[in-house]
């Protein structure tokens, strides 16, 4: 395994393995490795020939207040999971090659990145679909593996990938949890003892909601409430939104007669978490 942080490298990578015939996939990351990034890495391994796992902590994604700095970094470690995994290469930039000075092009998608995360974080998904725009040039890859946890961004990506014709198919896989249900997240290392517990509200939140729907209520605003009180019912939880949304378009839905998705993001203290599911698929 090759573990490189120069763009032109990885270009003339990608253009070998293109010329080999190869077939490429990308799971792009921000590093911080965890299970839920090997089950991407795994599909990809599985459906792939060649495998690129990108790490890039992708400073354009994030608020002035947000957690850029402090975000988890661990190349060496990350780089020993990937040669585990058998990744092909390891595309680890440094900020200046992506961005470099005179940086001026950027991908903005309406839609679904104007609400909910798009609202919360502005300017969020504008470094997100832009970052992934460059690292599919750069990579070349025909496939690009993202969870579903982080599902308005898998929305974002593919409307984008749809929207400007571009040569990649993006692959969705399920989110990991934790045995009590937990999701997985990068984000979880900042979560004390007790905060952890208190974290268990999101999955335990999204659980009733689709016991609630398979009890027969059909009524989004109902389903909604149930979930919002569940979690303001924990002290150290702090709700920013809970939706029942077109699990497509994600665009308000009164009455569920097609797949929905129920996102939620939720601050534990001082850690802001999300998480999702999706009903009546
Ligand atoms: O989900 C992430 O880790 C990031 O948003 C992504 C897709 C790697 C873009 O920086």
């Amino acid at each position: 395994m090759e573990v490189i942080s120069s763009v032109d490298e990885m270009r003339a990578i990608a253009a070998k393995a293109h010329a080999d015939g190869k077939k490429i996939g990308l799971v792009p990351t921000m590093g911080a490795l965890h299970a839920g990034h090997l089950s991407l890495i795994a599909r990809a391994r599985q459906e792939r020939d060649f495998v690129v796992v990108s790490i890039f902590v992708n400073p354009t994604q994030f608020g002035p207040k947000e957690d850029y700095h402090r975000y988890p970094r661990s190349l060496e470690a990350d780089s020993r999971k990937c040669e585990n995994a058998e990744v092909d290469v390891v595309f680890a930039p440094l900020a200046v090659d992506m961005y470099p000075g005179g940086f001026d092009t950027w991908v903005e998608v309406k839609g679904p990145a104007e609400v909910l995360e798009g609202q919360s974080r502005p300017g969020h998904f504008q470094g997100v679909a832009t970052v992934c725009a460059k690292l599919f040039n750069i990579v070349r890859a025909d496939r690009a593996y993202f969870g579903k946890k982080d599902y308005q961004q898998l929305t974002v990506i593919r409307k984008m990938v749809d929207d400007l014709n571009m040569n990649v198919e993006v692959v969705a896989v399920d989110t990991m949890r934790e045995r009590d249900g937990l999701a997985l997240s990068s984000r979880n290392s900042y979560l004390d003892k007790r905060e952890r517990e208190a974290a268990l509200v999101l999955s335990s939140s999204l659980e009733t909601a689709r016991k609630v729907y398979e009890s027969g209520e059909r009524n989004t605003k109902a389903i909604q409430t149930r979930v919002w009180n569940i979690i303001a019912a924990e002290p150290l939880a702090q709700v920013e939104y809970v939706v029942v949304v077109d699990a497509e378009t994600l665009t308000p839905v009164e009455t569920i007669e097609r797949p929905v998705a129920v996102l939620l993001a939720v601050r534990i203290g001082s850690t802001r978490l999300i998480d999702n599911t999706v009903i009546g698929e």
